[in-house]
C-alpha cells in the first residue's frame, strides 16, 4: 500500500466534499403542475437525498482517514456501502432541474461514463473495506471515489 501516494489527492477529497453543501433551493422554479410535476419533483427529491447521504458517508469515512488512529472497519465498511446505491434511476428523461445539468440529457455517453467510473470506484472501495484493518488499507480506493464524484460534478452539475 502507497501511503504516500495516497495523501496526493487528499485535496481532491476536500473539494468533493465541499461541492457536498446542500442546497435545494431550485426546488421551487418547476413550472411545470400537475402529475408529471410530481413525478419530476420525486426524482429529484430522490436524487438529493442519495447525494446527500454520499456527502454524509463521505465526510464520516474522510474523517477516520484523516485520524487513522479512530479508523473502525465496522463503520467503514457501512459507510462504504451507503456509496452503493442507485441514484442514477433518478435522472430519467424529462427530469432536468434542480442543480443538474441539461448536458446529463445531452450527452448521454458522458454521463454513462462519469456513473460507470462511480460505480467501479465505488466497487473497489466495498471490496477493499471488506478486509480493511486500518486506514491505509482504503484511503487509495476511497481516494478515487473522490476524485469520481468531483469530476462529475464538474461536468454535470450546477455549482
Ligand atoms: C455521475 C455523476 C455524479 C457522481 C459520480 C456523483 N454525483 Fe453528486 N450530484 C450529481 C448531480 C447531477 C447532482 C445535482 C442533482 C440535482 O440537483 O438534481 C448532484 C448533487 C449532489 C449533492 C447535493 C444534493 C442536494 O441535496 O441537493 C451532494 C451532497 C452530492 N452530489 C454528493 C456526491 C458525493 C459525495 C459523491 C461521491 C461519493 C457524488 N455526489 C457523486 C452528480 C454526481
Amino acid at each position: 500500500m502507497k501511503i504516500g501516494n495516497a495523501y496526493r489527492f487528499a485535496p481532491v477529497l476536500a473539494a468533493a466534499i465541499a461541492l457536498s453543501a446542500c442546497n435545494q433551493s431550485q426546488q421551487a422554479a418547476n413550472p411545470a403542475d400537475g402529475a408529471a410535476n410530481t413525478a419530476v419533483g420525486a426524482h429529484q427529491d430522490a436524487r438529493e437525498d442519495i447525494m446527500h447521504d454520499w456527502g454524509a458517508a463521505s465526510k464520516e469515512m474522510n474523517a477516520m482517514l484523516k485520524d487513522p488512529s479512530s479508523f473502525n472497519a465496522d463503520n467503514f465498511r457501512a459507510a462504504a456501502k451507503k456509496l452503493d446505491q442507485d441514484a442514477w434511476v433518478h435522472f430519467p428523461a424529462g427530469s432536468e432541474g434542480g442543480d443538474a445539468k441539461p448536458e446529463i440529457w445531452q450527452n448521454p455517453t458522458a454521463w454513462q461514463q462519469e456513473i460507470d467510473k462511480y460505480k467501479q470506484a465505488v466497487a473497489a472501495l466495498n471490496t477493499a473495506a471488506q478486509s480493511a484493518t486500518s486506514a491505509a488499507d482504503v484511503q487509495a480506493q476511497f481516494n478515487d471515489v473522490g476524485a469520481s464524484c468531483k469530476s462529475c460534478h464538474q461536468q454535470f452539475r450546477e455549482k
